[in-house]
């Protein structure tokens, strides 16, 4: 980075302070006099439970929400935003926790969006090649592979979440917001971001993150403030504290490590998977499934490990129709053939799929949490059993409480929701299809701690009622505690199929870089290479 907009500030006086912010939404208040204050070249981490407040303040401070209470020092200077473009003047970035680009527009036009380079003078043009010069070395310093010219429609999440990346450290910033920057990367994608955070603190700008995570939580950060319920509960250095502490400090009360009864007994195969393949997306390269046979018994939790790009995705699609090409190979539903070739048709014979893309698969955004959740039950309509409105709104209400989802009532918009209460609610919606097989491409991304207990019993619940249960999770910690088998992949293929009592980090970790030729450079090992060099 060259020179930054912030050495104005001398070390021992805080770079940002907000204090007393409030901010209600209807008669809801979301935030309620929280003060934090931020240190040039800190990483400060915010943590809190779904609806907390947590992006509703750094919504704030980034100037996408400006009727608020309270104030904000920059510098000690007072500011008011009075939008975004406001905020990136004065140094403040963003990168959304819903990503916020533009989908039609090319990579490099959304990371200059409003910003754009000209050459030629006053009278200029717009200077394309540049800005795709300079969007390519940003991508090239976060290890993506993504051509600056791609539309952002056509870009995987993973991708489009380096490019909201890139598009926040592509301007000198003196505070860069991250609002769970995490959720769709790879562990190697991970680690060039900490490596950029590095290098952010190093400038001397200061990063205020927000993470689920408390590894990410742990390696990264040298302050972690909490809020509950809107309100401020403790600000301390890390060093000062534990990830326990911290989870108590977010939940009021310690949350019981989940544990399920292994003495399960199991019906008879639900699910059959014979030699099932898949061509390679683009036509090209490897096929994306390779030659896969396994079962699921009814009863049953199989979890899928695997590094990114191994076909954890891939393979809930192929059973669920939803591939763009048919998959080749045989499979079985309670021993008829079932090959989808439309998700409806999967629907309909009681398969159920909960994507990891909510923005552009799975949520509705003008509609009501209710609409959101009931709408494959209203779908069923047409083929199935007259429901009534009654029973569709007390089916809304126990989804509310069964996921402790936080929100106005059944009637709010779901846009009002926070992140992880919006994914609750997709969830939810599934749930209540009460699927034969259910899959779950990682279920509880964004999700706090004590809500993924909340799920995993739920899951656990249908796996009771003798239905059967795929779920993918880059957590490994996540599987080993749902599951009752773990199926590994490593590039299409299955490398390793391990029963829950035999299972370790290390066993699933091994098999999912079997093919992998790891003899340069970056590993993807996570968790061993997850490091950020401490302040130096
Ligand atoms: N536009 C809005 N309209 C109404 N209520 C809102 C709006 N935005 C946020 N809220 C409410 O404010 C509260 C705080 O939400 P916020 O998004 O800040 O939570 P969060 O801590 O970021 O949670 P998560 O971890 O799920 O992302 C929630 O109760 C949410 O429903
Ligand atoms: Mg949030």
């Amino acid at each position: 980075m060259s020179t930054t907009p912030h050495a104005a500030v001398s070390p021992s006086e805080p770079l940002l302070v907000m204090r007393a912010i409030g901010k209600s939404f209807g008669g809801a208040r979301a935030l309620d006099g929280v003060s934090i204050e931020v240190h040039a070249g800190e990483v400060h981490a915010l943590c809190g439970e779904n609806g907390a407040g947590k992006s509703t303040l750094m919504k704030i401070l980034a100037g996408a929400i400006v009727d608020y209470e309270g104030e904000i020092v920059l510098r000690g200077a007072p500011e008011r935003f009075s939008g975004t473009r406001e905020a990136e003047d004065a140094g403040v970035r963003i990168i959304h926790q819903e990503l916020n680009l533009v989908p039609e527009l090319t990579a490099a036009a959304n990371i200059f969006l409003g910003r754009e380079q000209v050459k030629g003078g006053w009278f200029g043009w717009l200077d394309d090649r540049g800005m795709e010069a300079r969007a390519r070395t940003l991508f090239e310093r976060l290890g993506a592979s993504i051509s600056p010219r791609a539309r952002v429609c056509d870009l995987r999440i993973g991708d489009q979440q380096m490019v909201e990346i890139a598009k926040a450290i592509a301007f000198d910033a003196a505070v860069v917001i991250m609002d769970e920057p995490t959720s769709a990367l790879s562990d190697a994608e991970v680690d060039r971001l900490f490596r950029v955070i590095g290098d952010l603190k190093r400038s001397g700008a200061a990063v205020l993150y927000i993470s689920h995570k408390m590894n990410e939580v742990f390696t990264l950060s040298d302050r972690v403030t909490v809020l509950r319920d809107g309100r401020f509960v403790t600000s301390t250095t890390r060093s000062e504290t534990t990830p326990d502490a911290i989870v108590r400090a977010m939940v009021g009360r310690q949350i019981a490590e989940f544990h399920h009864d292994p003495t399960q007994t199991y019906g008879p195969d639900l699910l059959e998977v014979e030699g099932l393949s898949l061509a390679s997306p683009a036509g090209s390269g490897r096929p994306a499934l390779q030659d896969l046979c396994f079962r699921v018994r009814s009863g049953e939790v199989l979890g899928v490990a695997g590094l990114l790009g191994s076909g954890r995705t891939e393979l809930l699609e192929a059973l669920f129709g939803a591939s763009l090409e048919a998959p080749r190979g045989a499979i079985k539903l309670e021993g008829q053939p079932a090959h989808f070739r439309h998700p409806a048709e999967a629907a309909r014979a009681g398969l159920a799929l909960v994507t990891e893309d909510r923005k552009s698969l799975g949520l509705f955004a003008e509609m009501t949490v209710a609409e959101n959740i009931t709408l494959t039950r209203l779908a069923r309509l047409t083929i199935g059993p007259f429901v009534n409105p009654k029973s569709e709104r007390s089916a809304v209400d126990r989804s509310i409480a069964d996921l402790a989802i936080k929100t106005a009532g059944r009637k709010a918009l779901i846009t009002s929701l926070s992140g992880g209460n919006q994914q609750k609610c997709i969830l939810a919606r599934w749930l209540l299809t009460e699927p034969r097989l259910l899959l779950l491409d990682e279920p509880t991304r964004g999700v706090d701690v004590g809500a993924k207990a909340e799920i995993y019993e739920l899951i656990r619940k249908l796996a009771r009622e003798g239905r059967a249960v795929i779920m993918t999770s880059s957590e490994l910690p996540e599987l080993l505690a749902v599951a009752d088998r773990i199926l590994v992949l490593c590039e299409g293929r299955i490398t390793a199929d391990i029963p829950r009592a035999l299972a370790t980090e290390e066993l699933v970790m091994t098999a999912a870089v079997k093919f992998l030729d790891r003899g340069t450079g970056e590993s993807s090992l996570p968790s061993l290479t997850r490091q950020v060099e401490q302040k130096g």
